[in-house]
């Protein structure tokens, strides 16, 4: 029996869109064993239910299947079981978590006839954005690059210190129609406004001052076009910071938010589930350790 633990990721972090992501432990379970007949695939957990309604279009089975037609192979039958824990379509990468899934599944099925250069590119292929999908396969915070079809990235250390608050609201917001509302081009000053956030951010980490991280994390172009999509977006933040959150952003293209905090997350967590509340919005609020592989 294969066994693959792949992690929910948070992408952005703010300002670092596209480009930065952290793994979070929240996994995502895949177990599978050559089967006769057929092959089953079961689910269990969080949005079993919707993936189950649609089994051929799961995520996990179509990254399988690549990883075979890549190889030259016709897959075989295969019991899959998934479990997830990974929120569906809350902004925490549970599509790049079901791909990489898939892809190290049918790749172990394969005795790693695939190396992981070849696994993150098929992922970032079938994710459109890589973000998401290094952290999930590699753990931890990192900076990933695109550049001619390669995928670079880097692992930079999270700080010890600082507790990661994930507040996870009860309505969707798939990432195309978030991403539909990017503007195509932006101006010089955008840009500069963007990189200098971005530096900051990871300046931030690596020296632990953090007394500017909710101005590094504040992005002003892309989670400024994405938070009419999040009610009580200002306000939920303005509060959350109040309340002792030293940055507070967007979770990916959305609807869940992270806040990062040193101190009284607890509190910063009811907070932003009250605020929310306000708005006619009911949340549930995680306290997530990052996931190191
Ligand atoms: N960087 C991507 C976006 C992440 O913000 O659209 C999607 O999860």
């Amino acid at each position: 029996m294969i066994e693959v633990k792949v992690p929910a990721t948070t992408a952005n972090l703010g300002s670092g869109f596209d480009s930065l992501g952290l793994a979070l432990d929240l996994l995502l379970v895949v177990r599978a064993e050559l089967g006769d007949g057929e092959g089953k695939v079961c689910f269990k957990g969080r949005g079993a239910l919707e993936m189950e309604k649609d089994p051929a279009s799961n995520l996990v089975i179509r990254a399988m299947q690549e990883v075979f037609r890549k190889a030259g192979e016709i897959m075989p039958p295969v019991d899959v079981y998934i479990e997830n824990n990974i929120p569906l379509g809350k902004g925490l990468g549970s599509s790049a978590a079901a791909i990489v899934a898939g892809l190290y599944t049918a790749n172990a099925l394969l005795k790693d006839r695939l190396d992981e250069k070849e696994l993150m590119k098929m992922a970032v292929a079938m994710e459109g954005h890589a973000d998401n999908v290094v952290p999930a396969m590699v753990g931890g915070l990192t900076a990933v690059m695109l550049e001619e079809g390669e995928v670079y990235y880097q692992k930079l250390p999270f700080p010890h210190k600082l507790k990661v608050i994930v507040a996870v609201p009860d309505f969707t917001l798939p990432t195309p129609k978030a991403r539909r509302v990017l503007p195509s081009r932006i101006d010089l000053e955008e840009v500069i406004g963007s990189l200098q956030r971005a530096c900051f951010l990871l300046a931030s980490f690596s020296t632990g001052d953090f007394r500017f991280l909710d101005k590094a994390m504040n992005d002003k172009v892309f989670q400024e076009a994405r938070k009419k999509f999040i009610p009580g977006f200002d306000e939920v933040v303005r509060e959350a910071k109040k309340n002792g959150a030293l940055g507070v952003a967007l979770s990916g293209a959305g609807p869940s938010l992270i806040a990062l905090a040193d101190r009284d997350e607890y509190l910063i967590g009811e907070k932003i589930k009250e605020v929310w509340g306000l708005h006619g919005v009911n949340s549930d609020v995680f306290y997530l350790k990052v996931h190191e592989r």
